[in-house]
Formats: C-alpha cells, sequence, structure tokens
C-alpha cells in the first residue's frame, strides 16, 4: 500500500513579512552566533528557545578539532536550558545563521533532541529557521520535519 506524508509549512519572502513574536526570537539567535566558536567550519550558527514563561534560550555550535565533536546550536541551546529552566514548556526554537541566503534547517540529530523535547512536554514547538535568498521558514511542529521518528514508544 502506497501513502503519502505531507508537511505544512510557511515561506516567508523576506524578514518584513514575519510576525514580531518570531522576528523577535530570530533577532536574538542571530546575537547568538556571535559566540560561536567554529573555527573549522566558519559556519556560525544561532539558536533561541522561546519558553512558555516568554523568556529565551540562547545556543550557538561549538566546534572541536576532534570533528564528530562538533556540537550544535540547537542541542547547545536544549543542554542550556536542561539546567536553567527544565519545568518550562518550549514553545518555539529560531535557528538562523551569520552565512545568510542558505538554508539552515536543523539537522538530524537536533530533529531527534527537539522530537524527544516535545514527546516530554507533550505539546508541539515551532520552529522557524533561515531559508535561501533571505527566506524563513515555519513550522508548526518538529514532527513535521522528523516524520517516523523514534520514540519511547519502542521501548515500552
Ligand atoms: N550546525 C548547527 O549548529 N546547526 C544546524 O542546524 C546546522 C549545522 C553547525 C554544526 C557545525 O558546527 C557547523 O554548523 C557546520 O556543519
Amino acid at each position: 500500500m502506497e501513502k503519502t506524508v505531507q508537511i505544512q509549512f510557511i515561506r516567508f519572502q523576506n524578514l518584513s513579512e514575519i510576525p514580531d513574536k518570531y522576528k523577535e526570537i530570530l533577532d536574538s539567535a542571530s546575537h547568538a552566533f556571535h559566540n560561536s566558536y567554529a573555527p573549522y567550519s566558519n559556519f556560525r550558527v544561532g539558536a533561541c528557545i522561546l519558553l512558555e514563561n516568554g523568556n529565551q534560550i540562547l545556543g550557538t555550535n561549538i566546534e572541536n578539532a576532534s570533528y564528530p565533536l562538533c556540537m550544535c546550536a540547537e542541542r547547545n541551546a536544549v543542554a542550556k536550558l536542561s539546567f536553567e529552566e527544565p519545568f518550562q514548556k518550549i514553545k518555539a526554537i529560531a535557528v538562523v545563521a551569520d552565512k545568510k541566503n542558505v538554508m539552515v534547517s536543523p539537522c538530524g540529530a537536533c530533529r531527534q533532541v527537539l522530537s524527544e523535547m516535545e514527546n516530554r512536554q507533550n505539546s508541539p514547538i515551532e520552529i522557524i529557521f533561515q531559508g535561501e535568498e533571505g527566506s524563513y521558514y515555519l513550522l508548526d511542529s518538529i514532527k513535521s520535519i522528523l516524520p517516523f521518528s523514534f520514540s519511547a514508544e519502542a521501548l515500552q
């Protein structure tokens, strides 16, 4: 039986089309990448998590000469959140890079980690990330970018 998975997203042509609530976290994410340590890729990424209480948690990528140890901005933000505000639900996450006009959608590992956070809090996390040519993509859940995710259900 053949089936299709569909995802819904909004593509904003440029920053001016984006509602203020998302613009704010995109702006914070682009402050975050100034603290990036990315001497190997020179690709500096910033992430901003928006919590239910309105607080923001920032993260940036930190690289290592032992390449597999490089850590993405998104997962560093989740790690920071885990000890600063572990019981706050995540409403949204924004991801941008200092290199413009390229898509910065989270890697597979970050999708899996964010998906776990969705399961833990039992509510969806909106994601907005930089797209190509000055655009931005908004999706209403991490599951939208990680169909067939692995979860605790399998471990019962
Ligand atoms: N990177 C992130 O921090 N987040 C993403 O969504 C994509 C990739 C980082 C990892 C590495 O330090 C650099 O970007 C190049 O892959």
